[in-house]
């Protein structure tokens, strides 16, 4: 069966109608590569509440495999992915936050301001990727291959090693 996965785009302009979320729509064309189908698809302003609520709907009622959101994850006043996602996360998967800003870094300096949180609610694994389309591709494809493994273990799939892993 395919990895079922929620895209939630955290941008007031984009909620109000007035930004094609070009970074949805690339995280849609990434996800395929590990066989993902994207079941939820929502463009939300950057509400704390909103953002937990959606969240906790995706993990405990769609009963997703992955979320991947976009956006707020800087440090301007109306930034709270990070904070929404931890307060929903039973446990955080550091590494691939580190990650991501790693590789993120041979790119741009900038890299170092994202507060992406990645974690796993349940059997869900929650990833924040920054707003824009390069920080999308550039921050999902340094974590992407490792995500199947990622959910065979947290979801107890997987009793031992694959013989290939590397
Ligand atoms: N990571 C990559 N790979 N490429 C980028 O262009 N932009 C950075 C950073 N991470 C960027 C990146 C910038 S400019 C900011 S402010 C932070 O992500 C947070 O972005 P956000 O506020 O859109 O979430």
């Amino acid at each position: 069966m395919k990895w079922q996965v929620g895209i939630l785009t955290l941008s007031d302009k984009g909620a109000r109608g007035e930004r094609e979320d070009i970074s949805g729509k690339l995280i849609h064309e990434i996800i395929e590569k590990i066989d993902g189908e994207v079941k939820h698809y929502d463009v939300i302003p950057d509400q704390r509440s909103l953002i937990e609520k959606t969240l906790i709907r995706y993990v405990d009622e769609n009963k997703l495999d992955l979320v991947v959101t976009t956006g707020g994850t800087g440090l301007a006043k109306r930034d709270v992915t990070p904070e929404a996602t931890l307060a929903v996360i039973d446990k955080e998967i550091p590494g691939m936050a580190e990650e991501m800003r790693r590789v993120s870094r041979e790119k741009t300096k900038h890299a170092m301001l994202s507060r992406a949180v990645v974690g796993a609610r349940g059997n869900c694994i929650i990833i924040n990727l920054p707003g824009s389309p390069k920080a999308v591709r550039e921050n999902l494809e340094a974590v992407i291959d490792v995500v199947p493994h990622a959910l065979e273990i947290l979801q107890g799939k997987m009793g031992e090693h694959p013989k290939d892993f590397k």
